[in-house]
């Protein structure tokens, strides 16, 4: 089943019918918080943003997170609120040292693969990648190289802030999305971590477009160019 894209949002998605890209994705409190510190973060944006995430794990081939993010949220990373089907669903686990109990391990809705830098007993259903490591971390190039040459070339990077931000600071991103909701959480988990510039002119810009979610502000960031 293809996903239903509402005609309004056009532009928004007309960029990912495109036969590979890498987008990152991450809703944020006002003060750049993406979580609190503890809990969870699934309250953050309202419904739009939410069928949003939707829709982008419909479009994409593969939807990439964090072991942050499993061991906060559960998320099962399937599609839900929208037509389409689910991706396959990549856990980032360096040290494979995430539990079997996780829903995306066990629920068998999608394939599920654990990336990790050793080879070893995989959690659940899902299937260990062993990837290569680069100054200590998992090298994510190499990660979404294994994915590409499996058929993976639409990778939707849901989360959490560490994940996206060292997928940013590779240059590994065709579209940054980041989008705002209208409170204020004062701390709690970081989002995006970006090197700081020491001036204005080395700030990191890129053609950008906002779409009103709701009462959310999505910002639609086109590294490509
Ligand atoms: N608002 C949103 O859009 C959103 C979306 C998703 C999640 N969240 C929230 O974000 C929080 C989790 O985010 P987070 O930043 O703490 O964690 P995260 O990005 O989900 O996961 C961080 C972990 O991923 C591993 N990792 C990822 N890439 C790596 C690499 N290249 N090399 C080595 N390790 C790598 C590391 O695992 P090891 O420590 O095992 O080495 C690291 O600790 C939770 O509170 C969750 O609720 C919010």
């Amino acid at each position: 089943m293809s996903a239903a894209i509402p005609p309004a949002d056009e532009s928004l998605y007309a960029p990912l019918q495109a036969a590979a890209w890498r987008l990152g994705h991450l809703g944020q409190s006002l003060d750049g918080f993406i979580g609190t510190a503890g809990g969870r973060a699934d309250a953050i944006n309202g419904p739009e943003n939410l069928d949003h995430l939707h829709r982008l794990r419909a479009l994409a081939d593969a939807v990439v997170v964090g072991a942050g993010t499993v061991v906060a949220d559960d998320p099962r990373l399937t599609v839900r609120r929208v037509a389409g089907d689910n991706p396959v669903r990549v856990v980032v686990d360096p040290r494979g040292a995430l539990l079997p109990d996780h829903r995306v391990f066990q629920d068998g809705a999608a394939p599920t693969l654990q990336a990790s830098l050793e080879p070893g007993p995989a959690p659940g259903r899902a299937e260990r990648l062993v990837v290569a490591r680069r100054d200590g971390a998992l090298a994510l190039d190499d990660l979404f190289a294994q994915l590409a040459a499996r058929g993976l070339r639409r990778i939707f990077v849901e989360g959490g802030g560490q994940t996206v931000s060292r997928c940013l600071a590779a240059g590994l991103l065709d579209r940054l999305q980041l989008c705002l909701a209208p409170l204020l959480l004062g701390g709690g988990r970081r989002g995006l971590a970006v090197p700081e510039a020491a001036s204005m002119a080395e700030a990191l810009r890129a053609p950008c477009r906002t779409y009103a979610m709701g009462a959310d502000v999505l910002f639609d960031f086109d590294l490509s160019v």
